[in-house]
Protein backbone atom coordinates (compact mmCIF):
# COMPACT_ATOMS: atom_id res chain seq x y z
CA UNK A 1 0.00 0.00 0.00
CA UNK A 2 1.55 3.50 -1.25
CA UNK A 3 0.92 6.64 1.11
CA UNK A 4 -1.29 8.39 -1.96
CA UNK A 5 -3.50 5.40 -2.57
CA UNK A 6 -6.54 6.53 -4.35
CA UNK A 7 -5.53 10.43 -4.61
CA UNK A 8 -5.08 12.40 -7.39
CA UNK A 9 -2.75 15.37 -7.92
CA UNK A 10 -1.72 18.09 -10.23
CA UNK A 11 1.92 18.87 -10.88
CA UNK A 12 2.63 22.35 -12.44
CA UNK A 13 6.03 22.06 -14.32
CA UNK A 14 5.45 18.64 -14.02
CA UNK A 15 7.53 17.47 -17.13
CA UNK A 16 10.92 17.39 -16.21
CA UNK A 17 13.15 17.77 -12.89
CA UNK A 18 11.48 17.81 -9.94
CA UNK A 19 8.02 17.96 -10.97
CA UNK A 20 8.76 14.95 -13.25
CA UNK A 21 10.25 13.45 -9.91
CA UNK A 22 7.47 14.09 -7.74
CA UNK A 23 4.65 12.67 -10.80
CA UNK A 24 6.67 9.30 -10.75
CA UNK A 25 7.26 9.02 -6.96
CA UNK A 26 2.99 10.23 -6.55
CA UNK A 27 2.28 7.30 -9.04
CA UNK A 28 4.25 4.79 -7.17
CA UNK A 29 2.57 5.65 -3.77
CA UNK A 30 -1.03 4.82 -5.54
CA UNK A 31 -1.92 8.58 -7.08
CA UNK A 32 -3.03 9.27 -10.30
CA UNK A 33 -1.31 12.23 -11.60
CA UNK A 34 -1.98 15.24 -14.35
CA UNK A 35 1.15 16.61 -15.23
CA UNK A 36 0.77 20.41 -17.16
CA UNK A 37 4.13 21.95 -18.96
CA UNK A 38 4.49 23.77 -22.01
CA UNK A 39 6.40 21.01 -24.19
CA UNK A 40 4.14 17.86 -25.65
CA UNK A 41 7.16 16.27 -26.35
CA UNK A 42 8.59 16.65 -22.76
CA UNK A 43 5.07 15.24 -21.11
CA UNK A 44 4.41 12.23 -23.40
CA UNK A 45 7.83 11.49 -21.80
CA UNK A 46 6.40 11.27 -18.61
CA UNK A 47 3.75 9.06 -19.39
CA UNK A 48 6.25 6.49 -21.46
CA UNK A 49 8.28 6.65 -18.03
CA UNK A 50 5.13 5.86 -16.24
CA UNK A 51 5.40 2.71 -18.10
CA UNK A 52 2.98 -0.05 -16.77
CA UNK A 53 1.50 3.13 -14.69
CA UNK A 54 1.04 5.82 -17.64
CA UNK A 55 -3.19 5.18 -17.40
CA UNK A 56 -2.84 6.97 -14.50
CA UNK A 57 -0.71 9.60 -16.04
CA UNK A 58 -2.79 12.40 -17.39
CA UNK A 59 -0.09 15.11 -20.08
CA UNK A 60 -1.87 18.71 -20.48
CA UNK A 61 -0.19 21.47 -22.05
CA UNK A 62 -0.84 25.17 -20.64
CA UNK A 63 1.03 28.13 -19.62
CA UNK A 64 0.94 28.67 -15.64
CA UNK A 65 0.73 32.45 -16.38
CA UNK A 66 -2.56 31.57 -17.84
CA UNK A 67 -6.13 31.22 -16.02
CA UNK A 68 -7.69 29.85 -18.59
CA UNK A 69 -5.17 26.99 -19.23
CA UNK A 70 -5.19 25.92 -15.39
CA UNK A 71 -8.95 26.13 -14.95
CA UNK A 72 -8.64 23.93 -18.21
CA UNK A 73 -6.29 22.03 -16.79
CA UNK A 74 -8.16 21.42 -13.18
CA UNK A 75 -11.38 20.37 -15.10
CA UNK A 76 -9.54 17.52 -17.26
CA UNK A 77 -8.12 16.13 -14.23
CA UNK A 78 -11.30 16.31 -12.55
CA UNK A 79 -13.11 14.79 -15.85
CA UNK A 80 -10.59 12.22 -16.14
CA UNK A 81 -9.87 11.20 -12.42
CA UNK A 82 -13.40 12.37 -10.58
CA UNK A 83 -11.80 14.65 -8.12
CA UNK A 84 -8.70 16.79 -7.35
CA UNK A 85 -6.59 15.97 -3.50
CA UNK A 86 -3.06 17.36 -4.07
CA UNK A 87 -1.87 20.37 -6.20
CA UNK A 88 1.40 21.44 -6.33
CA UNK A 89 2.63 24.26 -7.77
CA UNK A 90 6.12 23.97 -9.16
CA UNK A 91 6.39 25.27 -12.74
CA UNK A 92 9.50 28.10 -12.57
CA UNK A 93 12.49 29.39 -14.03
CA UNK A 94 15.72 30.37 -12.51
CA UNK A 95 18.21 34.20 -13.28
CA UNK A 96 21.21 32.70 -13.22
CA UNK A 97 22.49 34.25 -10.39
CA UNK A 98 22.10 37.69 -12.68
CA UNK A 99 22.98 40.65 -10.10
CA UNK A 100 21.77 44.14 -9.96
CA UNK A 101 24.84 45.45 -11.08
CA UNK A 102 25.20 43.27 -14.12
CA UNK A 103 21.71 44.26 -15.55
CA UNK A 104 20.45 47.85 -16.76
CA UNK A 105 17.31 49.17 -15.51
CA UNK A 106 15.54 47.70 -19.02
CA UNK A 107 16.60 44.51 -18.54
CA UNK A 108 15.66 44.01 -14.34
CA UNK A 109 12.50 45.20 -15.53
CA UNK A 110 11.65 42.91 -18.27
CA UNK A 111 13.20 40.12 -16.46
CA UNK A 112 11.32 40.94 -13.03
CA UNK A 113 8.05 40.18 -14.86
CA UNK A 114 8.98 37.25 -16.45
CA UNK A 115 10.05 35.79 -13.64
CA UNK A 116 7.60 36.92 -11.44
CA UNK A 117 5.12 35.58 -13.88
CA UNK A 118 5.89 32.32 -14.14
CA UNK A 119 7.43 31.25 -10.29
CA UNK A 120 4.94 33.92 -8.48
CA UNK A 121 1.43 34.43 -10.50
CA UNK A 122 2.00 30.98 -11.82
CA UNK A 123 1.18 29.68 -8.05
CA UNK A 124 -1.68 32.19 -7.40
CA UNK A 125 -3.26 31.13 -10.21
CA UNK A 126 -2.70 27.47 -10.04
CA UNK A 127 -4.10 27.36 -6.53
CA UNK A 128 -7.33 30.21 -7.65
CA UNK A 129 -8.06 27.47 -10.31
CA UNK A 130 -7.91 24.42 -8.10
CA UNK A 131 -8.86 25.17 -4.44
CA UNK A 132 -12.89 24.87 -4.92
CA UNK A 133 -11.67 21.08 -6.11
CA UNK A 134 -9.59 21.18 -3.01
CA UNK A 135 -11.94 22.10 -0.40
CA UNK A 136 -14.03 19.65 -1.67
CA UNK A 137 -11.52 16.48 -0.88
CA UNK A 138 -10.06 18.52 2.25
CA UNK A 139 -7.16 18.06 -0.28
CA UNK A 140 -3.84 19.66 0.05
CA UNK A 141 -1.01 21.80 -1.30
CA UNK A 142 2.45 21.19 -1.72
CA UNK A 143 4.77 23.99 -3.27
CA UNK A 144 8.35 23.50 -4.40
CA UNK A 145 10.02 25.99 -2.50
CA UNK A 146 13.80 26.45 -2.43
CA UNK A 147 16.60 27.13 -0.33
CA UNK A 148 16.79 31.33 -2.55
CA UNK A 149 13.11 31.44 0.28
CA UNK A 150 15.21 31.57 2.98
CA UNK A 151 18.95 32.42 2.02
CA UNK A 152 20.66 34.76 -0.12
CA UNK A 153 22.83 33.56 -3.17
CA UNK A 154 20.45 31.34 -4.43
CA UNK A 155 20.20 33.29 -7.01
CA UNK A 156 20.23 36.93 -8.22
CA UNK A 157 17.89 39.70 -6.34
CA UNK A 158 14.65 38.48 -8.67
CA UNK A 159 14.82 34.86 -8.21
CA UNK A 160 15.53 35.66 -4.56
CA UNK A 161 12.64 37.79 -4.09
CA UNK A 162 10.58 35.54 -6.10
CA UNK A 163 10.72 32.71 -3.70
CA UNK A 164 10.71 34.97 -1.19
CA UNK A 165 7.09 35.61 -2.21
CA UNK A 166 6.31 32.48 -2.99
CA UNK A 167 6.74 31.50 1.53
CA UNK A 168 4.55 34.23 1.62
CA UNK A 169 1.75 32.77 -0.46
CA UNK A 170 2.20 29.51 1.22
CA UNK A 171 1.70 30.74 4.73
CA UNK A 172 -1.38 33.35 3.27
CA UNK A 173 -3.03 30.22 1.51
CA UNK A 174 -2.39 28.31 4.99
CA UNK A 175 -4.29 30.71 6.82
CA UNK A 176 -7.41 31.20 4.09
CA UNK A 177 -7.77 28.13 2.82
CA UNK A 178 -7.87 26.36 6.85
CA UNK A 179 -9.51 24.15 8.33
CA UNK A 180 -10.48 22.64 4.90
CA UNK A 181 -7.16 22.89 2.64
CA UNK A 182 -3.11 21.88 4.10
CA UNK A 183 -0.89 24.33 2.58
CA UNK A 184 2.46 22.91 2.88
CA UNK A 185 6.56 23.46 1.09
CA UNK A 186 9.19 21.12 0.00
CA UNK A 187 12.37 24.38 0.15
CA UNK A 188 14.95 21.96 -2.20
CA UNK A 189 18.39 23.20 -2.50
CA UNK A 190 20.26 22.59 -5.93
CA UNK A 191 19.10 19.49 -8.09
CA UNK A 192 20.65 18.65 -11.34
CA UNK A 193 18.07 19.84 -13.04
CA UNK A 194 16.89 21.36 -16.61
CA UNK A 195 15.88 24.78 -14.91
CA UNK A 196 16.19 27.51 -17.52
CA UNK A 197 16.49 30.75 -17.47
CA UNK A 198 14.10 34.02 -18.31
CA UNK A 199 14.29 34.50 -22.56
CA UNK A 200 14.13 38.46 -21.93
CA UNK A 201 17.90 37.82 -21.17
CA UNK A 202 18.35 35.12 -23.22
CA UNK A 203 18.60 32.75 -20.93
CA UNK A 204 15.93 30.37 -22.07
CA UNK A 205 17.81 27.76 -23.60
CA UNK A 206 20.44 26.93 -20.64
CA UNK A 207 19.93 24.30 -18.14
CA UNK A 208 21.15 24.61 -14.96
CA UNK A 209 22.21 21.01 -15.12
CA UNK A 210 25.11 22.36 -17.10
CA UNK A 211 26.04 24.78 -15.03
CA UNK A 212 27.31 22.63 -12.46
CA UNK A 213 30.46 23.92 -12.08
CA UNK A 214 33.85 21.12 -12.50
CA UNK A 215 36.75 21.45 -10.51
CA UNK A 216 39.20 22.47 -13.86
CA UNK A 217 41.71 19.88 -12.19
CA UNK A 218 39.80 16.62 -11.32
CA UNK A 219 37.29 17.36 -13.95
CA UNK A 220 35.29 16.76 -10.96
CA UNK A 221 31.38 19.14 -9.92
CA UNK A 222 32.59 21.11 -7.03
CA UNK A 223 30.63 20.20 -3.67
CA UNK A 224 29.02 22.92 -2.60
CA UNK A 225 29.46 24.82 0.52
CA UNK A 226 26.80 22.64 2.68
CA UNK A 227 26.99 19.85 5.29
CA UNK A 228 25.70 17.13 3.51
CA UNK A 229 28.35 17.81 0.72
CA UNK A 230 28.37 14.55 -0.64
CA UNK A 231 24.12 14.21 -0.61
CA UNK A 232 22.48 13.51 -4.12
CA UNK A 233 21.30 16.26 -6.57
CA UNK A 234 19.41 14.23 -8.78
CA UNK A 235 15.61 14.95 -8.39
CA UNK A 236 14.27 11.82 -7.55
CA UNK A 237 16.07 11.91 -4.05
CA UNK A 238 14.33 15.28 -2.96
CA UNK A 239 10.53 13.52 -3.60
CA UNK A 240 9.98 12.00 -0.06
CA UNK A 241 8.50 15.74 1.64
CA UNK A 242 6.50 16.04 -1.26
CA UNK A 243 4.84 12.67 -0.18
CA UNK A 244 4.69 12.99 3.18
CA UNK A 245 3.26 16.55 3.03
CA UNK A 246 0.77 15.22 0.92
CA UNK A 247 -0.40 12.15 2.85
CA UNK A 248 -3.17 12.58 5.01
CA UNK A 249 -2.73 10.24 7.57
CA UNK A 250 0.85 11.37 7.99
CA UNK A 251 0.47 15.13 8.16
CA UNK A 252 -3.05 15.30 9.03
CA UNK A 253 -2.18 18.25 11.18
CA UNK A 254 0.64 20.01 9.52
CA UNK A 255 0.09 23.19 7.41
CA UNK A 256 1.82 26.42 6.93
CA UNK A 257 4.61 24.44 6.82
CA UNK A 258 8.57 23.65 4.90
CA UNK A 259 10.96 21.27 5.04
CA UNK A 260 14.02 22.09 3.85
CA UNK A 261 15.24 19.40 1.51
CA UNK A 262 18.82 21.55 0.95
CA UNK A 263 21.53 19.07 2.76
CA UNK A 264 21.72 21.69 5.47
CA UNK A 265 22.31 25.01 4.35
CA UNK A 266 20.89 26.45 7.52
CA UNK A 267 23.21 24.78 9.80
CA UNK A 268 26.64 25.52 7.91
CA UNK A 269 29.40 26.70 10.25
CA UNK A 270 32.16 29.57 10.41
CA UNK A 271 35.06 27.50 10.07
CA UNK A 272 34.99 24.77 7.63
CA UNK A 273 32.26 24.05 4.29
CA UNK A 274 30.61 21.87 6.45
CA UNK A 275 31.28 20.38 10.09
CA UNK A 276 32.25 16.77 9.07
CA UNK A 277 34.07 17.79 6.14
CA UNK A 278 37.55 16.98 7.66
CA UNK A 279 36.43 13.54 8.80
N1 LIG B 1 17.00 22.83 -9.73
C1 LIG B 1 17.27 23.41 -8.58
O1 LIG B 1 18.42 23.45 -8.15
C2 LIG B 1 16.17 24.05 -7.79
C3 LIG B 1 16.45 24.45 -6.47
C4 LIG B 1 15.43 25.01 -5.71
C5 LIG B 1 14.17 25.17 -6.24
N2 LIG B 1 13.92 24.80 -7.55
C6 LIG B 1 12.57 25.01 -8.07
O2 LIG B 1 12.07 23.79 -8.57
C7 LIG B 1 11.03 24.07 -9.49
C8 LIG B 1 11.16 23.16 -10.69
O3 LIG B 1 12.37 23.43 -11.35
P1 LIG B 1 13.38 22.29 -11.84
O4 LIG B 1 14.68 22.55 -11.20
O5 LIG B 1 12.76 20.97 -11.72
O6 LIG B 1 13.61 22.72 -13.39
P2 LIG B 1 12.87 22.24 -14.71
O7 LIG B 1 13.15 23.28 -15.74
O8 LIG B 1 13.19 20.84 -15.02
O9 LIG B 1 11.34 22.29 -14.31
C9 LIG B 1 10.54 23.43 -14.47
C10 LIG B 1 9.36 23.07 -15.33
O10 LIG B 1 8.48 24.19 -15.41
C11 LIG B 1 8.05 24.30 -16.76
N3 LIG B 1 7.66 25.68 -17.01
C12 LIG B 1 8.46 26.78 -17.06
N4 LIG B 1 7.74 27.85 -17.36
C13 LIG B 1 6.46 27.44 -17.51
C14 LIG B 1 5.25 28.08 -17.84
N5 LIG B 1 5.22 29.40 -18.09
N6 LIG B 1 4.11 27.35 -17.90
C15 LIG B 1 4.15 26.00 -17.68
N7 LIG B 1 5.27 25.34 -17.36
C16 LIG B 1 6.40 26.05 -17.29
C17 LIG B 1 9.25 23.88 -17.58
O11 LIG B 1 8.88 23.52 -18.90
C18 LIG B 1 9.78 22.72 -16.77
O12 LIG B 1 9.17 21.51 -17.15
C19 LIG B 1 11.14 25.58 -9.82
O13 LIG B 1 10.11 26.28 -9.13
C20 LIG B 1 12.49 25.94 -9.27
O14 LIG B 1 12.57 27.30 -8.91
C21 LIG B 1 14.89 24.23 -8.31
Amino acid sequence: MGWLEGEVALITGGGSGIGRAVALRYLAEGASVAVLGRGTAQLEEVVAAAGDLSDRVLPLTGDVRSPDDLHRAVDATVKRFGKLDILVPNAGIWDYHRSVTKLDGKELSEAFDEIFGINVKGYVLAVEAAWRELVATRGSIVMTLSNASFHTDGGGPLYTASKHACLGLLRQFAYELAPKVRVNGVATGGMRTKLRGPQSLGLQDRTLAASFAKNEATGQEQQPLIPLYDSSVEPEDFTGPYVLLASRANSGTVTGAVIPADGGIAVRGFRSPAGGAGL
